[in-house]
Formats: C-alpha cells, structure tokens, sequence
C-alpha cells in the first residue's frame, strides 16, 4: 500500500532542470508515478536536453517528486509539455504550490497562457484548480484506400524540402496556424529531420507551402501542413496532398493518418476531399492565462 505524505510547502524546493538532475528524473520515472507526457519528436531523457525545453524539479528535501516541463514561448503561448509526480504525494498541494513560483517564471518569459493536450480525467481534475478550460479538441482523421487522386491544374510545383526552406517554412507556419497552433523554428526543424517526406510548394519562386510526413508502423501520418494565407483556397493545399499520396503509394503505403482541430473546418475539408475521415479518436486542449 502506497502512503500519501502530508503535503508541506517549508520543505518543497522547486528549482530550475539541471543536467545533473537527470539520473534522479531517470529514478524518478522507474517509481510508481503519475506521468503526462506530450513530447512529439523525443524522449523525456533527451528532451530535457533540448535547449528550448523549460523544466523545473520539486523536491521534497533531497528527493525528487515532481517535474514539469514546458516547450518555449511562442506568441505569448507555451505548451506543458510534462508532468510527472512520485505517486504517494499529495499531488493537488504540490501542483499548486509549485504552480504559483514557476508562473512568474512563464510570464518573464512573454508567456500570457499555456496549453496542454489532456485526455486523462485524472489530469482535468488537477489541472481545473489551476484555471485551465477547454479550448477545442485535437480530432484525428483517417484515410485507408488504394484509390489515387489525379493531379489537377495546379498554380505551383511541388519539390523536396532543402534546407535553406527553413525560414520560409517557419514564416508560414507563423501566418497560417494562430497560436497556439504555431510551431517554433526549433520544432519544425526537429519535426523536418523526424520526416520521411518533407515537400514544399514554390509558386513564383517562392516557397508558400509545406508538408512535413512521418512513417509509422503500417503507415504514414501528416506531421504538419500549411498554406500561406495569401495563396490558400487556390489549390497549392490539393497539390501538397496529392503529391504525397502518389508518393506514398509508390511505397506501397495506402494508410495516413493526420491531425487537426474540431474547429478547422477548412482542413478538414481538404483531408474530405481526400478520403479521411474521422477516426473518433479526439483529446481536448486546455488552455489557462498566466
Ligand atoms: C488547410 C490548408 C492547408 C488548405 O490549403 P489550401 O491551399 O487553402 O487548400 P486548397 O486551395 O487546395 O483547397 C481549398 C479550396 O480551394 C479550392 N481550389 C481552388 N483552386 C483549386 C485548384 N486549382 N485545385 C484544387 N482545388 C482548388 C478547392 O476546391 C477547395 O475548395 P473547398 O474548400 O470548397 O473544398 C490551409 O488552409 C492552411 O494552411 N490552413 C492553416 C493551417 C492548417 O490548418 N493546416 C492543416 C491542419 S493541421
């Protein structure tokens, strides 16, 4: 039987993630723990390598039983990323208090909220005390067919990513997803070097388009897709997906899978056209101000 300790902020230290911390978080995660974690391209280990990664430890004396982390602040929006918690704490007590140093922290940093990606009512519970709501919901979308769309008249070409892209890339996604949808430059370029395909679309010699697509067990997923603003609704999103599904069936690969919000219906549409549907498989996003 696990006992639940006494919750006592006098002997909680809540101090930056160090590098010497590792093998303590490395313990920590072989106890019995409570454990959210979103990290899309890695590892906890490796992530809290990252050097845009923000993670703070608690301990109780000189034992570790907490850690959160949060990716960088994009737009006055920074994700939280990890949770975790030795499992006989008094996890509401210790998310609250640590919650009140680090959000100073968050705000010196330009963050005005921060958003998460939950689907366990475990967490909800817990993370409702500190003010997060929901926001929309992440819905995924899936296409299972051998049937290949023609090309159509397209107003750009569609070529290989090199990396001289990245900049433009970045521009786009900026303009094209509202926050807190924007990736940053790091994790497009860590989703970029995690892809199997990663194409772009020039119209007038300017990249305005991108798609970055990753493989998995017995398919692909669309990692990432986005138009200029100023070139949407005029094919350059048909001719990214076309040219991926041609080129994923030269793989024989006629399983994708892609993500999107419940309220981006615009994508949506596209993905329609293209014969996903939705999969059922939706988690909420909360969001919370600093
Ligand atoms: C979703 C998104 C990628 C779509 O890209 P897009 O270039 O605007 O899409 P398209 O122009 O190919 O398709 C949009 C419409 O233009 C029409 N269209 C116009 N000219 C066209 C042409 N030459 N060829 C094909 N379709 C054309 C399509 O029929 C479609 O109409 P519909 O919405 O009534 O079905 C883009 O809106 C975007 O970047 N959104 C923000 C980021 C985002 O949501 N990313 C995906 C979710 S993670």
């Amino acid at each position: 039987m696990i006992l639940r300790h006494i919750f006592d902020p006098g002997t909680i230290t809540v101090i930056h993630y160090q590098r010497r911390d590792r093998r303590a978080v490395r313990d920590l995660l072989e106890q019995p723990n409570h454990l959210h974690c979103q990290l899309d391209w890695a590892e906890i280990g490796d992530w809290l390598e990252q050097s845009n990664a923000r993670a703070w430890t608690i301990w109780q004396g000189t034992r570790l039983v907490g850690l959160i982390g949060f990716g960088e602040t994009l737009s006055e929006v920074c994700w939280l990323r990890v949770l975790l918690f030795r499992m006989e704490v008094d996890m509401g007590g210790l998310l609250q208090h640590s919650w009140s140093l680090i959000q100073p922290q968050l705000i010196a940093s330009g963050a005005s909220q921060v958003a998460v990606l939950i689907g366990d009512e475990f967490w909800m519970v817990y993370l409702r005390t500190l003010g997060f709501q929901p926001l929309d919901e992440v819905v995924t979308l899936r296409r299972a067919s051998m049937d290949l769309p023609s090309p159509l008249q397209s107003p750009v070409q569609v070529r290989g990513f090199m990396s001289p892209d990245m900049q433009s890339i970045f521009a786009i996604d900026q303009a094209a997803f509202l926050p807190p949808w924007q990736m940053s430059l790091f994790d497009l370029r860590q989703a970029e070097r995690m892809c199997a395909s990663a194409m772009v679309a020039v119209h007038e010699g300017k990249v305005v388009g991108f798609q970055f697509s990753t493989f998995y067990f017995d398919g692909a997923h669309l990692a990432r897709l986005a138009v200029h603003p100023d070139l949407q609704g005029r094919g350059v999103g048909h001719a990214l997906m076309t040219d991926l599904i041609l080129r994923m069936s030269k793989r024989s690969v006629y399983v994708m899978t892609v993500n999107t919000q419940l309220t981006n219906l615009q994508s949506q549409r596209l993905y329609e056209r293209f014969r996903f549907s939705r999969t059922g498989y939706d988690l909420p996003v909360w969001t919370t101000a600093l």
